[in-house]
C-alpha cells in the first residue's frame, strides 16, 4: 500500500488536487487560498508544491493529498486512496499485496451494480404504470430521476439475474453484490429502484420502494463488501458540492425526502439510510461543515432520533440544530409537495437542538402538577448532561428552573443526585472519561515550537516535544516555520521566541492538567487513598 501511495503522489500535484476545491494563488514558492472549512476571512490556506503538502492555518490542520481529500470529503483513508488512484490512473489492485481477491470481488460487484442500475433505468422508461408513479405520484422530474439514477425492477423475479448472467456474471458474484435473495433469484421485484451511490459516484446498493401499499415499504441491500450502512450517507455524492459552498447540511429521515429536497433546490440534504445515525455518519458530516441541521419528523421516533444525535454530537463537540417548521406536513417530502418554498424557508429557520427538545419535553408533561415537574426535570437533566460547555449548560439550567418555578440551585442539586445514583448503580460505563481533546491553541503552540526546534535550530530552550519521524509531518512543520518567519533571523531571536511560546504552552498544559485532575477528584470519594494523591498533584501544579 505504501508503494501505491508513493506512486499516486508522484503522479498527482498537490496544487491540482487541492485546486479542485480551493482557488489557489501563487505566493512566492507556495500557493495561497481560502480555507475550505470556511473559518478564515483572509487567505490562510497554504500549499507547497515542492513538498507536496498543504496546511490550513485557520483550521489548524494539514498534511498531504490523502489527508486533504479525507478531510474535505469527510471520507476514510481507503476511499480517499481509491479516489486519488482513479485520478492518477493507478491500478490499486496491483499494489494490494494483502488481498487481491477481495479487491477483484469488489470490482466485479461494482460492475454488476452499474449494469443493474442501467438495466433498471431502462425498465422504468418501458413501464407506463411505474412512470406514472414516479413522475406523477412522487412528482419527480426527469432531471431528478436522471441525477439519482432511479429505475424499476421488473416483477418476474429473474429478469435481472438473467441479464447479468448473460454478461458473464456468476451467481456468486451477484450474491456478493447483494442482488440475489435466498432463493438465488432477483432480490428486488416490482419496486421503484433508488441506487445507493458512494462519494466516488459508484453504485454500491439499492433501496427499493414498493409501488402500492405493502410490507416492507422499503427493501434495502444488505451489508455487503461494498455497502456498509453505518457509514453510508444517502445523497452525499449529490449534496457535497452545495454543502461545501453554502456551509450547512440538512439531515432528513427518508431517502425520498433527500430526493425531493434536491429537486426543490435544497441540495444540502442527506439521510442515513435505513438506520439510526452513527458516530461515523456524524464525524464524516462534521468534516464537511459544523452547521448540521436535523429535519426529522416531529413524532416520537423523531424525538428519539434527535436525542440520539445530541448524545453523539456532545461527545464529538458538535452543535446541532433542528428544522421543525413543517406546517402540519409529516415529513419534508410532504411539505415540498405542498409548496417547495415552505421547505426552502424552513431550512433557514433552525433552532438549537437542545431548545427544541426541551420544548417537546414541556409539551409532553403537565407542568402545573408536581409529578409533571418531576418527570420534566428528570428528562431535562439527562439531556443537559450532554451539554459540555459550562456557560451554555448554566443558561439552559436557568431556563429549565424557570419553567419548574424553582431555584436553579434546587435543580442542580437534583442533577448531582441523579449523577451520583447513576455512578453508584455501576452504570459508570455510560459516562466516558472526560479527557478533553487538546485545544486548538495548544496544538498550534506545539506546531510552532516544534518548527522552531527543528528548523530554527533552537537548542538552549528545552522544548519537551518529540521530533516526528513522519516525512509529511516534517514537511508540514517546515511550511509552518517558513510562513511564521518571513525573514531570516538570528538564532537568539528564535531562542527568545521559543522561550515565550514555551511559557504560554506550559501554562496552558498545566491548566488543562489541573482541569482533568479536578474532574477526576470530583469522581473520587474523599476517603479513597487516591483522593489525597490527586489533591496533592493539583496543589503542586497550581504552584507552578
Ligand atoms: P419513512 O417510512 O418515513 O420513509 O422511512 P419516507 O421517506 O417517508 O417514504 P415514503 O415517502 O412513504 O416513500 C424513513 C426511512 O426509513 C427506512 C428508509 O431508509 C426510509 O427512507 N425504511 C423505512 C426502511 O429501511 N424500510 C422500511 O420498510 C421503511
Ligand atoms: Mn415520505
Amino acid at each position: 500500500m505504501q508503494d501505491a501511495k508513493e506512486e499516486i503522489k508522484s503522479r498527482l500535484a498537490v496544487e491540482d488536487v487541492v485546486g479542485q476545491y480551493v482557488e489557489l494563488k501563487r505566493a512566492g514558492r507556495n500557493l495561497k487560498g481560502r480555507s475550505p472549512w470556511g473559518v478564515d476571512k483572509t487567505p490562510s490556506f497554504m500549499v507547497s508544491p515542492e513538498k507536496g503538502i498543504w496546511h490550513d492555518f485557520s483550521a489548524n490542520k494539514g498534511g498531504d493529498i490523502f489527508t486533504f481529500v479525507m478531510e474535505v470529503e469527510g471520507i476514510g483513508f481507503r476511499e480517499a486512496m481509491e479516489k486519488l488512484a482513479a485520478q492518477a490512473g493507478v491500478d490499486l489492485a496491483k499494489y494490494r499485496g494483502g488481498d487481491p481477491q477481495v479487491s477483484r470481488k469488489k470490482a466485479r460487484a461494482r460492475e454488476a451494480l452499474a449494469l443493474a442500475t442501467k438495466y433498471y433505468q431502462i425498465c422504468l422508461t418501458r413501464n407506463k404504470n411505474v412512470c406514472e408513479y414516479v413522475f406523477y405520484q412522487r412528482n419527480l422530474n426527469r432531471k431528478t430521476v436522471e441525477e439519482f439514477k432511479i429505475g424499476y425492477s421488473p416483477a418476474s423475479g429473474k429478469a435481472l439475474t438473467e441479464v447479468l448472467k448473460k454478461h458473464g456474471y456468476t451467481e456468486e458474484e451477484l450474491d456478493t453484490a447483494g442482488l440475489l435473495n435466498r432463493f438465488k433469484s432477483d432480490m428486488f421485484r416490482d419496486r421503484m429502484m433508488v441506487p445507493f451511490i458512494d462519494t466516488t459516484g459508484n453504485v454500491i446498493g439499492f433501496t427499493a420502494r414498493i409501488l402500492k401499499k405493502g410490507e416492507p415499504k422499503y427493501l434495502n441491500t444488505p451489508e455487503t463488501l461494498l455497502f456498509n450502512k453505518s457509514r453510508f450517507i444517502f445523497g452525499l455524492h449529490q449534496a457535497k458540492e452545495s454543502i461545501r459552498r453554502n456551509g450547512f447540511v440538512v439531515i432528513v429521515e427518508g431517502n425520498m425526502d433527500v430526493i425531493s429536497s434536491h429537486q426543490a433546490g435544497v441540495k444540502e440534504a442527506v439521510a442515513t439510510s435505513g438506520t439510526a445515525m452513527t458516530e461515523q455518519h456524524l464525524k464524516a458530516l462534521s468534516n464537511l461543515t459544523s452547521d448540521i441541521r436535523l429535519a426529522y419528523d416531529g413524532d416520537d421516533a423523531g424525538i428519539k432520533a434527535t436525542e440520539r444525535a445530541i448524545m453523539l454530537a456532545g461527545d464529538l463537540g458538535i452543535d446541532l440544530t433542528v428544522i421543525s417548521d413543517y406546517h402540519g406536513a409529516k415529513d419534508p417530502d410532504e411539505l415540498i409537495q405542498k409548496d417547495p418554498a415552505l421547505w426552502q424557508a424552513a431550512v433557514q429557520k433552525s433552532v438549537p437542538a437542545v431548545d427544541w427538545l426541551l420544548k417537546k419535553y414541556e409539551e409532553s408533561v403537565d407542568l402545573s402538577s408536581a409529578p409533571g415537574k418531576r418527570k420534566y426535570s428528570d428528562i431535562a437533566l439527562k439531556l443537559l448532561d450532554y451539554v459540555k460547555d459550562e456557560i451554555e449548560r448554566a443558561s439552559y439550567e436557568e431556563k429549565v428552573a424557570k419553567k419548574l418555578d424553582v431555584d436553579v440551585a434546587v435543580l442542580r442539586e437534583k442533577g448531582e443526585r441523579l449523577n451520583k445514583k447513576l455512578e453508584q448503580s455501576s452504570k459508570k460505563y455510560l459516562k466516558k472519561p472526560k479527557t478533553a481533546a487538546k485545544s486548538d491553541t495548544v496544538k498550534k503552540l506545539e506546531n510552532s515550537l516544534l518548527a522552531l526546534k527543528i528548523f530554527g535550530g533552537v537548542t538552549k530552550v528545552q522544548i519537551p516535544l518529540e521530533i516526528p519521524e513522519d516525512d509529511t509531518r516534517l514537511a508540514e512543520l517546515e511550511l509552518i516555520f517558513n510562513s511564521e518567519h518571513q525573514l531570516p533571523a538570528d538564532s537568539t531571536s528564535y531562542e527568545r521566541e521559543a522561550r515565550e511560546l514555551l511559557t504560554r504552552y506550559n501554562s496552558l498544559v498545566t491548566k488543562q492538567k489541573i482541569k482533568e485532575l479536578s474532574e477526576k477528584l470530583d469522581e473520587l470519594d474523599e476517603n479513597d487513598e487516591e483522593y489525597e494523591k490527586v489533591l496533592r498533584e493539583i496543589r503542586n501544579l497550581q504552584k507552578l
